[in-house]
């Protein structure tokens, strides 16, 4: 079984790698393999609400930028680890640009993949900010991975999250329980129900 995480800071190895990392360390631990992307310092541009990835089954525009490979790399996966800087109470650009486009064109694919939210950050918005990561889980029919806290880890300088102690073992939670969904869907036998085409209501008047 394979976890991919994405790191949505610029920092490469800064507090919200940090906390993916203490959460993949108890998935390898219960031998789940792990992946961290580091998508922060890329650039992706939002989406264009061209509709076409409703017939290529994949974004128009992400064979150039990398983002189809990552959502590939995502709908491959058992499970999804999102982590995102807090960035003026909510997550950061680059991030939202790339998480719009793979969750519209690919989120069929994840029906059903347990899922977590970790956010970093010095001092304010951490709920909201778990709260725009978890829209995605939820409007995909993922399962959103229980924890015992919101999953926020504090620090401004790069490695200060560690000092948060109660932080890193919420971010151990995040991966024990993550295993052990993970474990229960592999042993079950029970299949997900069928994917079906709602009926869209716009609020017109
Ligand atoms: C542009 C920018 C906006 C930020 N906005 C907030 C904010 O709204 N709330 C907050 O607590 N920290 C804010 N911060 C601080 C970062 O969230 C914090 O340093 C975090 O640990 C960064 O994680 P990283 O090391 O993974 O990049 C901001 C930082 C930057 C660069």
């Amino acid at each position: 079984m394979k976890v991919t995480a994405i790191n949505g800071s610029p920092r490469k190895n800064g507090n919200t790698y940090l906390a993916l990392k203490r959460v993949c360390d108890e998935l390898e631990k219960q031998g789940i393999e792990t992946e961290i992307l580091q998508v922060g310092s890329e650039s992706y541009t939002g989406c264009r609400a061209c509709g076409a990835c409703a017939k290529l089954g994949k974004c128009a525009f992400g064979d150039k930028d990398g983002s189809n490979e990552i959502a590939e790399k995502l709908a491959a996966s058992d499970g999804i680890l999102i982590g995102s800087p807090v960035y003026y109470g909510d997550i950061n650009g680059t991030l939202k640009c790339l998480l719009d486009r793979v969750f519209y064109s690919r989120g069929r694919d994840f029906r059903f993949k347990p899922g977590a939210a970790v956010v970093a950050l010095r001092r304010g918005g951490a709920i909201h900010t778990y709260h725009t990561i978890n829209n995605y889980f939820g409007i995909t029919e993922m399962i959103q991975v229980p924890s015992i806290y919101w999953n926020d880890v504090h620090g401004a300088a790069v490695g200060e999250c560690e000092q948060d102690e109660e932080a890193m073992d919420m971010m151990y939670a995040i991966g024990r329980n993550m295993a052990y969904l993970l474990k229960m869907k592999e042993a079950s036998n029970v299949q997900p129900p069928e994917p079906f085409t709602k009926t869209k209501t716009n609020f017109i008047r």
